[in-house]
């Protein structure tokens, strides 16, 4: 059995006023819900295989946010694979938080564990940072990965949403615009593939399509709306940050969420 912590959108910063926009205005500071998804995971009273973070670890690529990020993440005890989100720099992500060990910086890239291929997409090289259109040679490139996975059991992982949600403000401003040439990858390919990982859209959602599951972590920091009509991104204060924990045993995955307790605490002196 493999078992893994998803954990997503961070938006770690040492601004002290991060996160001021109308969006994110009911939120503590990010930093704040950095330390409590920490604390939360170091509670835990089972063993994960690692953590995955598919993105937007700080909330501006500079160089002091990644040693803020470095501090907090550091403390977590199992390996840690990180993907860039469009609020990230890769570059500053391998330079500071990647050990080569136990904390592991994936851009577009492959890592085997316990017999699964871990694949991940970078999208944030992309035209669009916010809803981004992969090139021919990249999706060449994972379909080309793909297939060295012969047929052993796949899990994917990227910072964005593939497919449609029914969501308007998903589906056209913070979804991987031809992401469906990555669903038709895998669902060539599906029974291999026991999930695709994602962050980007800050909420907690899961679909099925073509076979293929498809399963979001809520931010660790604050979470957005999704529903029918929605045309613009809108917080959704009423929903706790949070983690998911994934289970996958043979043709079975098991996702749970986990609460992070609410953090009444004032923004300030959270840096
Ligand atoms: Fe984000």
């Amino acid at each position: 059995m493999l078992s893994f912590l998803h954990i997503s959108d961070t938006h770690i910063s040492v601004d002290p006023k991060i996160g001021s926009h109308e969006l994110f205005a009911a939120a503590p500071h990010p930093n704040r819900r950095a330390e409590a998804l920490v604390a939360a995971i170091r509670q835990l009273p089972f063993q994960i295989d690692f953590i995955l973070h598919t993105g937007d670890v700080c909330a501006d690529p500079l160089p002091e946010n990644y040693q803020r990020a470095l501090e907090i993440l550091r403390r977590l005890e199992q390996p840690l694979i990180l993907l860039p989100g469009n609020h990230d720099s890769l570059e500053l992500m391998r330079e500071i938080l990647s050990d080569g060990e136990r904390r592991r910086v994936m851009g577009d890239d492959h890592v085997a564990i316990k017999g699964y291929h871990l694949l991940t997409i970078d999208g944030t090289g992309a035209d669009n940072p916010l809803a981004p259109t992969l090139s021919d040679s990249q999706i060449k490139r994972f379909a080309a990965q793909a297939s060295r996975t012969q047929d052993e059991p796949m899990l994917v992982a990227a910072h964005y949403p593939f497919i449609r949600t029914g969501v308007p403000w998903i589906d056209d401003q913070s979804r991987v615009q031809n992401g469906e040439r990555i669903h038709d990858i895998l669902v060539r390919r599906r029974q291999q593939v026991a999930g695709v990982f994602f962050g980007h859209i800050h909420q907690a959602v899961s679909s099925v399509c073509d076979g293929i599951t498809y399963a979001c972590s809520p931010s660790a920091w604050s979470n957005f709306a999704g529903y029918p009509g929605l045309i613009s991104a809108e917080a959704d204060p009423g929903t706790p940050s949070g983690f998911n924990l994934v289970m996958i045993r043979e043709n079975r995955s098991f996702i749970r969420r986990f609460f992070l307790p609410p953090n009444a605490a004032p923004r300030e002196n959270m840096l």
